[in-house]
């Protein structure tokens, strides 16, 4: 398995810094990208005082910390990121918009390279259609096995002795993947690595395989989430996949309860958390969340799934209509803001 060093995140809202900040605490170097300059600034300061709490709760040293913050690099230029060996996707949850930042990628990243998705519902493998990597890699090998072939023979070193043995045994059955995974290079690179917010405190990471993800590719990215003290989960590459299939269309009932005036946003999560246990109720986590995230989740929900039951609420379309967006804009379901902050010098 090919040792992690260095670790791209693109993107680096509340979700790509934490995940960036991860990286880094776990002995990574980072690369941190952004289109936006003013975001890379905000996702640096939040780093910087989410690893100063670390330390003062005594869950990092102050020369970890300050090792870590050395460790991370920005930069709004993606040619940078040719050396990294996984490069984790954290922008905006349009399929369009990472489709086009995944065949980007798709040229400038290392052969052996990893790239992952945060999504929270958007298909993996129709990301990683965006990539030419799988069949150009597929077709260039029918026409070079020969030619590789002779090239495991050349480097039989102690690391590929078993893999030889194989081929040696049966030429005329070639492990395609075992033998690009020799290599260095890898067919199904594109996978989903689904964090959950914020990245550094919560456990769990929820992977998800496309249709052409490689062995490899899975394993790797597993060791890395446990690398990172997370919990995995696996899911197949449906709309949504485990985690967002059941949280989002209750946070859009929440919605509609509050729409059709069953009850105030209060009582609502007030129910919930004291009712159901849920350390936040469902409106304050779509605030926390952000709301434009949670109406492209439950669109995707919605064309993916083909179901009614999954059209997201009129309010909450309203809302990302008027740029309530939640905890991140100051105002969301709840107003954030402080008094100074509404009243205009
Ligand atoms: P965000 O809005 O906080 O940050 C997105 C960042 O991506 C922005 O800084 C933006 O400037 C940047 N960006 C947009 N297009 C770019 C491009 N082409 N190249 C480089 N940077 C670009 O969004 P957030 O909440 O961090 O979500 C990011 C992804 O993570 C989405 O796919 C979302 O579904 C997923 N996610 C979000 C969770 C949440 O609770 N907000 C939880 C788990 C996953």
């Amino acid at each position: 398995m090919a040792e992690i060093k260095t670790l791209a995140v693109v993107g680096s809202g509340q979700m790509g810094s934490g995940i960036a900040q991860l990286g880094a605490m776990y002995g990574l170097d980072v690369w941190l990208v952004d289109t936006d300059s003013d975001a890379l600034l905000r996702a640096t300061n939040s780093i910087s005082s989410s690893i100063q709490r670390f330390v003062s709760k005594s869950h990092l040293s102050q020369a970890a910390g300050s090792d870590a913050l050395r460790r991370l690099k920005c930069t709004s230029n993606l040619e940078d990121l040719h050396s990294a060996d996984v490069i984790i996707e954290a922008i905006v949850e349009s399929e369009n918009v990472k489709k086009k930042l995944f065949s980007e990628l798709d040229k400038i990243a290392k052969a052996s390279a990893i790239l992952a998705s945060n999504t929270s519902s958007i298909s993996i493998t129709r990301l990683a259609s965006a990539t030419s990597r799988p069949r150009q890699v597929i077709l260039g090998i029918d026409i070079l096995a020969p030619f590789l072939f002779l090239a495991v023979f050349a480097r039989e070193d102690s690391e590929n002795q078993k893999l030889v043995a194989v081929l040696k045994k049966d030429s005329l059955q070639i492990d395609h993947q075992k033998l690009i995974a020799v290599l260095g290079f890898d067919v199904g690179c594109v996978i989903g690595m689904h964090f959950m917010n914020p990245p550094p405190i919560m456990k769990l990471v929820e992977i998800v395989r496309g249709a052409d993800t490689s062995d490899e590719t899975f394993s790797v990215t597993k060791a890395l989430a446990e690398r990172f003290g997370k919990i995995v989960i696996c899911s197949q590459d449906y709309s949504g996949f485990i985690v967002n299939r059941i949280l989002m269309p209750m946070i859009n009932e929440a919605f509609f309860t509050l729409y059709t005036g069953v009850a105030t946003k209060e009582d609502i999560d007030t129910g919930m958390k004291l009712g159901t246990n849920h350390p936040m109720g469902p409106l304050e986590l779509a605030d926390f969340i952000g709301l434009d995230v949670c109406l492209s989740i439950m669109g995707v929900l919605h064309v993916g799934l083909g179901d009614n039951k999954y059209a997201p609420c009129p309010l909450l379309v309203q809302y990302v209509d008027a740029g309530r967006l939640g905890r991140k804009r100051g105002i969301g379901v709840y107003d954030y803001r402080k008094v100074s902050e509404l009243v205009k010098p």
